[in-house]
């Protein structure tokens, strides 16, 4: 029993949380920090309640929610007790090393954009599905795939864009890749050669613009308009031009279809290439998910990228290619070539966490839970931050970007804002020329309604301290 061992559970009332939530959270870090352990009995359901003046059904949802991520054992009715949480649990380590500490402290801040929340991560379904591999397909983790991948996952990943984002296509035009960034590595070498030109958004995924730079290629900023990427002016002829046509990053307009068929009759007529960097979309909020524009290229100019690392975890670093039939040969010879190949260990297992519709369950209700926080953020804001600048509401993906009055620099908020603990990705870092653009793009995922709602409290504080240092001044 809970209160045999001392331990005490407290609901604030005064919390946004649910309390369903709430006691969730505090199982879940006593388990972590090591005072709920392995087989530990949780006070029944009905004392719980009885203890904290929940209603039961409260108390059991919150121990069936535990049990499905791996926390606990147990039904109602026989008792829950306490898992070994090896696979969720962080490592006690007696490094001291800064680097370490610094590197898990920056990339735990608030609010940082595109972080999947790892603490939703379905890890006792994934173990199981890994442990099942193991047992029956060993194999399949280490051997018997060719350097496009394994072929289980090459056939879930086609029925997953058939069902998701409209795509039809066949498992060998599909090559798994180590991420999205990956997929564009394998595509730039395929593609073009040193000096070449490629077009890329602006504003847009800074990465890529460093990476076009570093392979000394040329490259051509594409406008954003209310139609999306622009096309390159007619002086200018890139080889390739990279687009996120579903959810422009970092704006987050989706690219209108008269503009995509633009898109793809300038690509044919030019010989060029059209990569589709599709790294979020299976995150859309609200109506249908808007089709891949590789689905209706029927001149094959498009390049296909997708990705689970924002879905589903950032760390497997799993993401895949979809090619024209064309580019399979010259591909291969890349990765043949460059020793490019991702990772197979977890790949069959992927595969099966697909076909037995666990993958979806999560995906499900990440985006419920993300769409929660996404609301919050954007009420929060327009409630709090409106005489700062205004939010900008895509129902997608997984940040938003508040705009800015002019009265204030992004870069100096971002400052200060990271001496007291936030991390904001000032909106002019991400053009590539200076195009004006002043804001923050902030993730909405990663973190509970509660850790946003104290960022946000201190961002308060940042951003009226700055304000009046400017009117003073
Ligand atoms: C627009 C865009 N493309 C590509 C990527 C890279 O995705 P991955 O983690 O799969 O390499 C990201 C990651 O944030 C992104 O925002």
């Amino acid at each position: 029993m809970i209160q045999d061992s001392g331990l005490h559970f407290a609901i604030d009332r005064s919390r946004k949380t649910p309390i369903f939530e709430q006691l969730c959270e505090m199982i879940r870090k006593l388990a972590h920090t090591g005072v709920l352990k392995k087989g530990t009995a949780l006070p029944a359901t009905r004392v719980l309640a009885e203890e904290l003046d929940v209603s039961r059904s409260t108390v059991v949802s919150a121990y069936e929610q535990l049990v499905a991520e791996g926390y606990l054992q147990g039904r109602r009715g026989s008792g829950y007790t306490v898992c070994a949480i090896g696979a969720v649990e962080l490592p006690h380590t007696n490094i001291t090393d800064d680097t370490s500490k610094a590197e898990k402290v920056a990339s735990l801040r608030p609010l940082t954009p595109g972080q999947p929340d790892m603490r939703l991560f379905p890890y006792r379904h994934w173990a199981k599905t890994v442990a099942r591999v193991c047992r029956t397909n060993p194999e399949a983790m280490m051997t018997g795939a060719g350097s496009f991948g394994n072929d289980s996952l090459r056939q879930a990943i086609a029925n997953h864009v058939r069902e998701w984002r409209g795509l039809e296509c066949s498992p060998q035009q599909i090559i798994v890749t180590a991420g999205a960034t990956d997929a564009l590595n394998i595509c730039f070498r395929t593609l073009v050669n040193t000096g070449q030109a490629v077009g890329i958004e602006d504003p847009g995924y800074k990465p890529i613009l460093r990476f076009v730079s570093s392979q000394g290629l040329t490259p051509v900023f594409l406008d954003i308009d209310q139609d999306g990427a622009k096309l390159p002016e007619k002086k200018v002829s890139p080889h390739i031009v990279v687009l996120t046509p579903s959810h422009q990053y970092p704006l987050g307009g989706v690219m209108s279809l008269q503009r995509r068929w633009e898109y793809i009759r300038w690509a044919n007529t030019n010989h060029a290439w059209i990569i589709e960097d599709d790294y979020d979309s299976e995150l859309r909020y609200s109506g249908r998910p808007i089709p891949a524009m590789a689905s209706f290229d029927n001149l094959n100019r498009t390049i296909y990228i997708g990705s689970f690392s924002k879905v589903f975890s950032n760390t497997l670093r799993l993401g895949y290619l979809i090619v024209p039939h064309c580019l399979i040969a010259p591909i291969r010879q890349t990765m043949d070539n460059y020793g490019l190949k991702a990772g197979l260990m977890p790949q069959q297992a992927l595969s099966e966490f697909i076909d037995s519709g666990d993958f979806y369950r999560h995906l499900r209700r990440v985006r419920k839970i993300y769409n929660e926080r996404r609301k919050f953020l954007v009420d929060e804001l327009s409630k709090n931050f409106s005489h700062f600048g205004s939010v900008q509401n895509h129902p997608a993906g997984m940040q938003l970007v508040f705009h800015l009055n002019n009265t204030l620099q992004d870069s100096e908020i971002a400052q200060r804002a990271k001496e007291a603990g936030i991390a904001l990705e000032p909106l002019s870092e991400s053009t590539m020329r200076n195009l004006g653009y002043n804001g923050f793009i902030l993730g909405f995922c990663g973190y509970s309604q509660d850790e946003m709602s104290d960022a946000l409290d201190k961002l308060h504080t940042v951003f009226s301290m700055v304000k009046k240092v400017r009117s003073d001044a």
